[in-house]
């Protein structure tokens, strides 16, 4: 809680988290996908929605793009407003996850201190950083959106990884590689190999029972 807050009292609910837990039969947690724009960031999410409601788990995608339509249309691409973003979607996501939810954040996210904070929001374990290990030179190439030219051409100012920075994770739960130069959206196969990953750390760690 910050310092401008005052006069406001927590107010707990009878209804807890577990009695949320047990009747939909899941286990809240928070999948963090990190990574350089067009390194497959939402592509993964939908794939991995997919592959968790075909488990009968409910999940739900906060993508940074679609909540930038929204919730978070009020921000820019500085970054403080980049911290202000993360830190929304990171409060968003753990009430998700405190209603027993599976919820997939895909945004950039590109500061370690923000991240960093968003996992400290949620109890150990229910975290769960999946970095997207795609080289720059690979995520220009696939280039989805044209946006990578246009800040080449100078056209977008502080963009990602060409005229801002990103920090990729030291110590994160999951590496996903993938350095083909195609769009992932023509290789299907392998965005569900990548989804399997995912599915198979949740059912490891016993978020899939
Ligand atoms: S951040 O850094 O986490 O606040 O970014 P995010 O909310 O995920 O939004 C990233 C998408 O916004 C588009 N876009 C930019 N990205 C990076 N830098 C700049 N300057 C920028 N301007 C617009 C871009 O489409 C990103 O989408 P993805 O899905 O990552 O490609």
């Amino acid at each position: 809680i910050n310092g401008k807050q005052k006069n406001i009292v927590w107010h707990d609910c009878p209804v807890t988290k577990s009695d949320r837990q047990e009747l939909i039969n899941q286990k809240g947690c928070v999948i963090w996908i990190t990574g350089l724009s067009g390194s497959g960031k939402s592509s993964l999410a939908c794939t991995l929605s997919r592959a968790l409601h075909n488990r009968g788990k409910l999940s739900y995608i906060l993508d940074g793009d679609n909540l930038r339509h929204g919730l978070n249309s009020d921000l820019t691409f500085e970054a403080e407003d980049r911290a202000e973003n993360i830190r929304r979607v990171g409060e968003v996501a753990k009430l998700f996850a405190d209603a027993g939810v599976i919820c997939i954040a895909s945004l950039i996210s590109p500061y370690r201190r923000e991240r960093a904070a968003c996992r400290a929001l949620l109890p150990q374990g229910d975290f769960i950083e999946v970095f997207m290990d795609v080289p720059l030179h690979v995520c220009e190439a696939r280039d989805p959106k044209g946006l990578y030219k246009r800040a080449r051409a100078g056209k977008i100012k502080g963009f990602t990884g060409v005229d801002d920075p990103y920090e990729p994770p030291l110590d994160c739960e999951i590496v996903i590689q993938n350095n083909r130069d195609k769009g992932l959206s023509s290789s299907s196969s392998s965005l569900s190999e990548m989804a399997e990953i995912v599915v198979s750390y949740l059912d490891e760690n016993g978020y899939l029972k």
